[in-house]
């Protein structure tokens, strides 16, 4: 006996010795390139070959988009508790003496609950997309959490009320941590009759660049489903500054720090310098694979940015390819409609996914589609992917 807790513990010592280590520094210095970078492809310039190296890969990204334009996401908060009554949700999150609490109204659908509880989204504000009947509505006052309100917002709001407004999580950050609270939240809370294990999370326009970051930072996200989101969101930093070059009025990097603080300060240093940054946005929807992940795109409006959505989504969904699942990730890119404003014609889609990643259902969620009408960019693929797509099985 004793021979072999002396074996065992002789093995985890060599393990520990041999085991890889993922290094995942915030930045990569010297980087420079005019292209989207290779998400398959170490920090250090070595390949991604398996799927665990995906693995470690994907902290590396995780650590970047923090570094360089998110701001940095806590360590899990001492406590999370929630009281459910009738429709609202109140989450109260401690951590170091101090606390704050939020409350979320939810949309229940009719029936009993599953034993599980109901499937549910979490919207930004309020959803601009259908919700199918069986799957709850949570709406989240993301702005409370993290004010939107101009440039001068940053630092303002519950998030910043419990790590100070010197934090340098941007607006993105806090919403994504709000999201995470509230997941907390629902497996605490078995009462509140909704299933932390079905959770979807939507948002438009500015509120979709953060739900694509709330469903890349927490892998509890079943499902994500940002809502033209553009610039900041599905789109990418270098193809919505080519699309600007090409004499579209598209959002870029440089107008959307002067715009609000969505993003952390830090980036500031980063937007006149793009090629810098050894990451783009196609990284960020890279986050969420295996999992659940379609955006919707509007290209009635030039500063949506359409080439960049299109072109961006298509690198990101290399990464799902990958991974053995392109179906998990769609793409949707019409016009005809308004801004957030939700054409009828792409709900089969939306449902698909929901039928899929909430409710379990076996069903095909192939879509990946664009009108190409970009407003007079144009979208070439080699100009922009000079990498190959391994399979990280
Ligand atoms: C939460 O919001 C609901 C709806 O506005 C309200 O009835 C309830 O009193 C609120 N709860 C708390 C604790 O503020
Ligand atoms: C942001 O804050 C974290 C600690 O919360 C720190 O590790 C990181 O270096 C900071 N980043 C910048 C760019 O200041």
């Amino acid at each position: 006996m004793k021979l072999i807790t002396a074996l065992l513990a002789t093995a985890t010592l060599l393990k520990g010795a041999f085991a890889q280590t993922c290094d995942t520094p915030a930045t990569v210095s010297g980087y420079s390139n005019s292209a989207l970078p290779d998400p398959f492809t170490f920090n250090d310039g070595t390949p991604v070959q398996t799927a665990e190296d995906w693995e470690c890969r994907r902290s590396q990204i995780l650590a970047l988009i923090q570094g360089y334009e998110s701001g940095a996401m806590p360590a899990a908060p001492e406590s999370v508790t929630a009281t459910v009554s009738g429709n609202s949700l109140v989450v109260t999150v401690s951590d170091g003496g101090k606390s704050i609490s939020f409350n979320n109204s939810i949309t229940y659908p009719s029936g009993t609950a599953p034993a599980a509880g109901w499937p549910v989204i979490i919207a930004y504000e309020y959803p601009s997309l259908p919700i199918p009947s069986g799957v709850a509505t949570l709406s989240f006052q993301n702005s409370n959490m993290g004010r939107q309100d101009s440039t001068s917002s940053r630092g303002q709001g519950l998030f910043y009320d419990l790590y100070g407004s010197s934090s340098n999580a941007s607006a993105m950050t806090a919403w994504s941590w709000g999201v995470s609270r509230i997941i907390d939240a629902l497996e605490a809370t078995p009462a509140a009759k909704l299933n932390p294990a079905a959770v979807g999370v939507t948002g438009c326009s500015r509120n979709g660049k953060g739900a694509l970051m709330a469903g890349a930072l927490d892998t509890r996200v079943a499902l994500t489903l940002p809502q033209e989101s553009g610039s900041g969101g599905d789109a990418c930093w270098r193809l919505s500054r080519y699309e600007e070059q090409q004499g579209s009025s598209v959002q870029t990097a440089t107008e959307i720090v002067g715009e609000n603080c969505w993003f952390s300060a830090n980036f500031n240093n980063y937007v006149n310098n793009l090629d810098t940054l050894p990451y783009d946005h196609h990284f960020l929807a890279a986050l969420v694979a295996p999992r659940g992940l379609i955006s919707y795109a509007n290209t009635d409006y030039v500063w949506l940015s359409g080439m960049s959505s299109f072109g961006c989504m298509t690198a990101a969904h290399e990464v799902y390819e990958a991974l053995g699942v392109p179906e998990n990730h769609g793409f949707e890119q019409v016009g005809g409609h308004s801004h957030c404003q939700w054409p009828a014609s792409l709900t089969p889609t939306l449902n698909a996914f929901i039928n899929k990643f909430l409710l379990g259902q076996d069903v095909s969620t192939d879509y990946f589609e664009s009108n190409m009408q970009f407003n007079g960019a144009s979208w070439s693929e080699s100009q922009w992917i000079d990498w190959e797509t391994p399979t990280l099985t």
